[in-house]
């Protein structure tokens, strides 16, 4: 094997001197690829965001909801947050007890709500409309509620999740209204949480969105756990020098905020941070075959089995994922090209990489798709009928194993009825 180009995943040895083309050959491609020791430093970075006493880390399960993958996040005494009754069992299948489930829900049905009341999860409600829901079904019960506090903060607009322009939380000025309806139907309000927003890189917008929402849990004298969101971001441009979040410096400020509050409120909430691709994003990655090279109109296409049906992200949101090249054969060439990486998809906005200047890659190559573990697989689909790809772990033992396998032709066709049987 040769490594063409792999800058990221020599530093931070992220295959353990496993060979990732003879993993590409043993699983196939497209393959998602874990890796167990850098789940577990990043579930342990973040426990250090803050030295307050009652902190707890809630996993937000949507960046990547594979089972194992939970069950090790689990074992690093991480809590989830779930935003599904998919979520939501799932978890309770890694082991997670009911009340360590936190249910973040977002217009949801009066059956989804009750699902969640029926197997005992905490729920937070994000409306006035929907907290009268709950209210009717489960008068007299525990309840959280999301506020929009005023700050929204993320990498771009789709995944910015409070301020001006979203459709999450309930605002400040309807205070009163939340406190009429839990006096109306006897709740007991118990916790507050927001999220800002996701992929931040700023160390302080953490505190500062912080801050705005303890301004209003002010108003609520009997809370147990306030809960600041996540949004914890990662450098996707790690070849260019693009440095980790700060962690330090996010606890000094958070620390303050938190430590402050305990003060005024006078008593000891449980404050609790819920971040899901600080966790899966950088201990993840995709490996793809490059099944053709061709020139279109001047413009070199590398094409191959990484379709947005594999990993959406740079479809979805313009996003960026380094590159790294892996050479089965022995081709040479001291060539670097400027070239989009396509990938099977029957449109022409598949592509998986812009104008990347690479070295000469060549038919049979394997690529390693880097930061892929968070909001990979959990927003693969089965467009243009593809099979959903494989998932594997590296173990800390230095074993590999598989902990999803490749759909199968018959998995696809679950569910579907024929006009035959009809
Ligand atoms: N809590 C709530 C209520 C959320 O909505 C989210 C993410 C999180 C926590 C976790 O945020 P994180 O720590 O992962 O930033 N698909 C997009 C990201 C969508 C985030 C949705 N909400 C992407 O691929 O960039």
């Amino acid at each position: 094997m040769r490594k063409i180009y792999s800058p990221v995943t020599d530093k931070n040895n992220f295959f353990m001197g496993k060979d990732p083309i003879e993993l590409a050959g043993k699983f196939g491609t497209p393959l998602y690829v874990y890796n167990e020791k850098i789940i577990r430093e990043k579930c342990r970075d973040l426990k250090s965001i803050s030295t307050y006493p009652h902190f707890e880390v809630d996993y937000s399960i949507k960046a990547n909801s594979n089972l194992a993958f939970i069950q090790i996040v689990k074992s690093e005494g991480l809590l989830v947050d779930a935003m599904s009754p998919g979520e939501i069992y799932v978890a309770l299948q890694a082991g997670y007890k009911p009340e360590q489930i936190f249910y973040i829900c977002n217009n949801v049905s009066e059956d989804e709500m009750q699902y969640a009341i029926d197997t005992g999860v905490v729920i937070s409600v994000d409306s006035l409309s929907q907290l009268e829901t709950y209210g009717k079904i489960n008068p007299g019960g525990k309840i959280a509620v999301r506020f929009n506090a005023g700050m929204g903060a993320g990498d771009n607009p789709k995944i910015t999740t409070a301020g001006e322009k979203t459709k999450f939380g309930i605002e400040k000025i309807f205070v009163e209204d939340v406190k009429n309806i839990i006096k109306k139907y006897d709740l007991k309000l118990i916790g507050l949480n927001q999220h800002i927003g996701s992929l931040n890189m700023n160390e302080s917008v953490f505190a500062e969105g912080t801050k705005m929402l303890l301004e209003i849990a002010m108003e609520f004298p009997d809370l147990e756990f306030i809960d600041m969101g996540g949004g914890y971001g990662i450098p996707y441009h790690k070849e260019d020098g693009e440095n980790s979040l700060n962690i330090a410096a996010v606890r000094e400020s958070v620390d303050k905020v938190i430590f402050d509050f305990v003060k005024k409120y006078g008593k000891e909430v449980t404050f609790r941070i819920e971040p899901g691709r600080y966790i899966s994003a950088e201990s993840g990655m995709i490996l793809g075959k490059v099944h053709s090279v061709k020139t279109n109109c001047g413009q070199k296409y590398i094409g191959c089995d990484v379709g947005f049906n594999v990993l959406q992200r740079p479809v979805m949101y313009d996003s960026y994922h380094g590159i790294e090249i892996y050479r089965p054969s022995d081709k040479k060439s001291e060539k670097e090209e400027n070239v989009k990486i396509v990938g099977n998809i029957c449109e022409s906005g598949d592509i998986l990489a812009h104008d990347r200047v690479l070295p000469e890659i060549f038919e049979g190559d394997i690529l390693g798709v880097l930061d892929a573990g968070a909001y990979g697989f959990s927003m693969s689909s089965n467009y243009n009928l593809r099979l959903k790809p494989a998932e594997i772990l590296l173990r800390e033992d230095g074993s590999v194993a598989l902990i999803r396998e490749r759909d199968t032709l018959e998995d696809m066709m679950k569910g579907m009825v024929s006009l035959e049987d009809l």
